[in-house]
Order: structure tokens, then sequence, then C-alpha cells
């Protein structure tokens, strides 16, 4: 048995590649394994193997050339003498050295198969539960009361999910924190204009999801009429002072706001629930006391009359040190201080130690400037920290901020729906045979499933063009493709009335298409993993289309329901293997897959 330098309890496997059942290696970190210990033998320290995928062979290890600067040698031999310190026999039919100094190392069959049989055995797929759970608060979605959700939601909602879906799934607690904006100056104005319109017509016109409407009438009034104006500022001082009446007006607004975001939530098939709400007023008795330790820990200014904290490293272009306002001079506390208080309350009441804010790269500088703040403070001490899940806009294909027909910001609720009709038309051309309501359900799932796959299979800190007729496309990196792939394996199982075989799996892998199906399933483990930190869902989205594309070569060219034996057996397997991979990988993205389409 050799050592392959895996963690957990060791599995003795048919051919003496040790794996282990609960967290399997992946096919890097075995050769990282092997050819660490040979590169600081030749290097007489540490130094990386630099291993990465390689169309000449399963991966290339680059380290060679690093070290030969290092020590002022030639390369190729460094890679040779590299190579010769190395035991790669049991895992390698081929180490080459290539090129300038490059080792090129291609798996053997016998070292393959085991490992994919070991992944198909594990009901998640290879994939372990983090040994050491964090407790991780996810802030995203957070729309504002009473104004319409813009397409900026959508993507911290889908991203948020996301992300919750793939920590949860390694076993991290996940406290979902949806940061609605509940609380303010607007809110004067609102319960004026809600008490003008009479509050159950009011309520209805709201719950009805006509936010804008409601927002843009009390923003005309109140720009236009000095005597409403007026009125909405004394709401805005009977609100902060608590009175009664206002604060159930108050309510109402934030009441039936939540209805509607709800309602768009269960469209999106969003885990976020009312109990997910912790808007900003929920840290309002919170906000004297981050002035109270701020100022008795020496932080606070007084800059104008407002009571601001210069964080250490962000100034202006000319120089000058940007402030995070905490106090305003009339008293009243903004947006920052907000953030301080949740801060504070989510490391120290929640005992979080890993802060995520999926928030738009607008407010990234905000974002750096209260954790600076906060580090300061004491409230952001390693290893406890925090991350800004930024995001850039979404585009319409005039290359412009998506906005509807008529400049508004686009309804929600009405691109759902146009896509879930959009999609009906799609799936009922690409297959005529479904009954109605199969074909209404899938509709819904694909027209959901474009959308957020449009998002997430994008790079996230970039803009993206919202094209209906792309993300609908059957063809590409979609939703509706892998959809379709998958159902299509499941459909291979039906047409052989058979299932996929039972107990320990019997894995054979000899053609090209086989080890190239086999490679690909097996870097699942340590790229959810990877994801898990950086939150780059579209590597998962790029991950999975991969996989579904060389899932159809190894179709083409390996036949399975006219096999026989073992061999049959175990392209079984591994069709039902690449299947569950991408059940679970749209799963983690939120995308609903269906049986057949
Ligand atoms: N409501 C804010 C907006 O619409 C987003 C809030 C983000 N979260 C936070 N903790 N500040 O821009």
């Amino acid at each position: 048995v050799h050592d392959t330098g895996v963690t957990g309890r060791p599995v003795e496997a048919p051919n003496g590649v040790r794996l282990d059942c609960l967290a399997m290696a992946s096919l890097e970190q075995l050769l990282h394994d092997r050819l660490a210990p040979a590169f600081e033998d030749v290097a007489g320290a540490p130094a990386d193997p630099t291993l990465r995928r390689s169309q000449h062979a399963d991966f290339q290890a680059d380290g060679a050339l690093a070290l030969a600067r290092r020590l002022g040698r030639n390369p190729r031999d460094i890679a040779a003498e590299v190579v010769s310190h190395a035991r790669l026999d049991d895992l390698c039919r081929s180490v080459q050295i290539s090129g300038p100094g490059f080792i090129n190392l291609t798996f053997s069959d016998e070292a393959l198969a085991p490992l994919v049989a070991e992944m198909a055995s594990h009901a998640r797929l290879g994939v372990s539960r983090a040994e050491d759970p964090h407790t991780v608060v996810i802030d995203y979605s957070a729309p504002n009361v009473a104004k319409e959700m813009h397409v900026g939601h959508l993507r911290s909602t889908v991203i948020g999910d996301a992300a919750v879906r793939v920590l949860d799934w390694l076993g991290h607690r996940v406290v979902k924190a949806n940061h609605l904006g509940d609380w303010g100056t607007p809110f004067g104005m609102l319960i004026e204009h809600l008490l003008d319109m009479g509050e159950s017509e009011g309520a209805h016109e709201l719950s009805q999801g006509d936010l804008n409407g409601f927002y843009k009438a009390a923003r005309i009034k109140f720009d236009a009429d000095d005597s409403f104006k007026e009125r909405a500022r004394n709401r805005v001082v009977a609100l902060q002072g608590g009175d009664p009446q206002t604060l159930r007006l108050w309510r109402l607004l934030v009441d039936e706001s939540e209805k509607y975001f709800l309602a768009v939530y269960g469209r999106l098939g969003v885990r976020l629930t009312e109990d997910d709400f912790f808007g900003e007023s929920f840290y309002n008795d919170m906000l004297h006391s981050v002035v109270e330790e701020l100022g008795r820990i020496g932080l606070l200014t007084e800059s104008d009359g407002a009571k601001v904290v210069f964080p250490r490293g962000f100034t202006n272009r000319d120089g000058d040190p940007l402030p995070v306002i905490v106090q305003k001079r009339d008293g009243g506390f903004g947006y920052g201080a907000t953030d301080l208080a949740a801060i504070r309350y989510r490391t120290q009441e929640l005992k979080a130690d890993r802060l995520l804010y999926v928030v738009g790269l607008p407010q990234k500088q905000h974002f750096e400037m209260v954790y600076e703040v906060a580090r300061e403070a004491g409230w952001l001490v390693a290893p406890a920290r925090a991350q800004h899940v930024g995001f850039g806009s979404i585009l319409g294909t005039d290359g412009k901020m998506l906005r509807s027909r008529s400049g508004d910001s686009i309804r929600l609720v009405e691109l759902l729906d146009e896509a879930v009709s959009r999609a009906a038309v799609s799936v009922e051309v690409k297959n005529p045979e479904l009954d109605g309501a199969t074909r209404a359900n899938v509709a819904q799932m694909v027209g959901i499933g474009a959308i957020k796959y449009a998002d997430l299979s994008n790079d996230r800190l970039k803009d993206y063009v919202f094209d209906w007729k792309r993300m609908l496309n059957f063809d590409g990196n979609t939703a509706p493709y892998l959809q379709y792939a998958r159902a299509r394996i499941l459909s291979i199982f039906r047409r052989g009335s058979i299932s996929a075989p039972a107990g320990a799996p019997v894995i054979l892998v000899t053609e090209p298409a086989e080890r190239a199906l086999a490679i690909e399933l097996l870097a699942f483990p340590s790229l959810i993993e990877d994801i898990a930190e950086s939150l780059e869902f579209h590597r998962l989205a790029g991950y999975l289309y991969t996989l579904a594309s060389t899932f159809t070569k190894f179709y083409e060219h390996c036949p399975v329901l006219r096999s026989e034996g073992d061999v049959q057996k175990s392209r079984l397997t591994m069709s039902d293997l690449t299947a569950r991979v991408l059940a679970q990988g749209l799963e983690l993205l939120g995308i609903a897959a269906p049986e057949r389409m």
C-alpha cells in the first residue's frame, strides 16, 4: 500500500491505490502528493509541482521551469530528475517530458477505474461533509420595501441561493440574512401616500406587486407638493420616535412588500422564506451602542457635525481619507451604521466565522470600508472573515442596462412569466409528444432554470447580456442543454427497461472516450470544494457543460445498451453516475431537472 497522502480513513482499492471513501482525493491531489516530495528532493526545499489539466496528457506539471530558474539549471534536466525521484508507476501509464521541461502525466486505466467505482458507490459523489463546519451568514437578495425588486436583486437572489446550497450541502451552518431595506427617510413619504390612498387600497396595490407605481406616485407628490413634503418629514420623526400608529402603518407597508417578495422567491424556487427577513430595522436597537462602542475605542471623529470613522487605507483621488458615516448631523443613522451593527451581531451573537455579502459591485468599496472599521473595532477578528461576493450588471441585447420597454426597471414577475411561456414553446418544439401537464411542468423548470443559469454561468464579476434566444437554446452552455442531457441519460435506462447496476460497482476504463469521461467525473469533488471558497459558480456551470459534452462523445463511441456483461455494467454505472453528477450540480445551482423532457 502506497501512501497517497490522503487524509481520513484509508480504503484498500483492488489495485492497491489508496483512496478515501469520506474525502476522495482528486486526481490532481494524487499526483501532487507523489510529485511534491520528488520536487523537494531535487530542490532541497519545498517546490510546487504546479499541476494543471492538459491537452496532451491528463495532467501537466510545470514546476520544473520555475525550479530551474531558481537553481540556474536546465529545466529538462530538472524534470528528468524529478521524474526519477517520483513513484508514479502505479498511477500513471505514461510520464513524459516535453517542450522546455513540462512533465506530461497520463493515468493508467487501472488507476482510474477504482476511483470511479468509489465515487459511484458514494451517495455524496465523493464530496465529503466539512469536518470543521463553519457558521456562514449569507447576506443576499435584500430588496427594498415598497420598491420593485430590480434585476440586481435578481442576481443577488440567484447567486446567494447557490451559495446557500453549496455551503449547506458541505455541512456548514448557513444563516440566510435577507437584509431588507425596510427603514429610512423614504418611509415618511410612503406612509403619507398610503394614508392618502386609503389603507386597504394601498395594501392591495402593494400585495399585487405594483411597487413601481406606488413608490413613484409617492415620490411625485413629495417633489411637487410642499405640504406633503412637510407631512412626510414629520412622519419620519414619528417613525423614529416609535409612535405606535406610525409603526403600525410602517409594518403594513413592510408586510405587504414581504408578501410580494415571497411570491417572487416561490416562483424562483429559492430557499428564502419569511424567517429569513433580517431587515435594516432589525438592527435599530443596536445602533446607539455601536456609536457608543466606537467612541469608547477612540475610532469616532466629528466631521461637519456628523460622527464618522476613517478606516485605514481608504482615500479619495486627492489622497483625503474617506469616512464611514455612522451618525448624521440630524442624529439619524445611515446605511453604514446598520451594516456595522449587523457585522457585530453576526460575529458576536450568531458566532459567525464567515460573512458573505452578495451585493453588486458598486457597493464594493462601502463593504471594504465597513469591514475595515469592524476589524479595527475588534468585531471581525480572524479566523472570522468577511467576503464581498460582488457582481456586475445585467445588460439588454442593446448593451445598455436591462430595462422594460417603457424604460422602467423590469418587473421580476413579468420576466419570470415570460421565461416560462417562451420555454413552453421551445419544449413543445423539442418534444411534441409530451402531454400537457408534463409540458407545463417542464416549461416551468426550463424557463426559470434558463434565467438562473444565464446568470450563474457567467463570471459574476462581469456584466452579462440578457438574451432570451441564447438562454433558452437547447445547444450550448445553457440550462435546457444540461437538463436535456440528464433526462436523455435517464431515458437510456427507460428504453432498456433496466436500472443502474446495484451492489459494488464494476468499472472498466479502456476506450479513450471512457477515460475522458472518467477523468471528467473525478474532477467533481475538488471542484465543489473550490467553489465553496471562491463562489465562482460559473466554473461549476462550465464543468457541467463539459461533463455533458464529454458524455455525449462517450455515448457515441461506446455502445451502452448494445454492449454486454461487465462492459455493459460499467457503462451503465458511468452513465448513471454522470446523470447523478449533472442533477446534483444543477441542484447546487438551484436548477430543477425534469426526469423526462
Ligand atoms: N437594500 C440594498 C440595495 O437594494 C442592498 C443591501 C445589501 N446588504 C447589506 N448588508 N447592505 O441596494
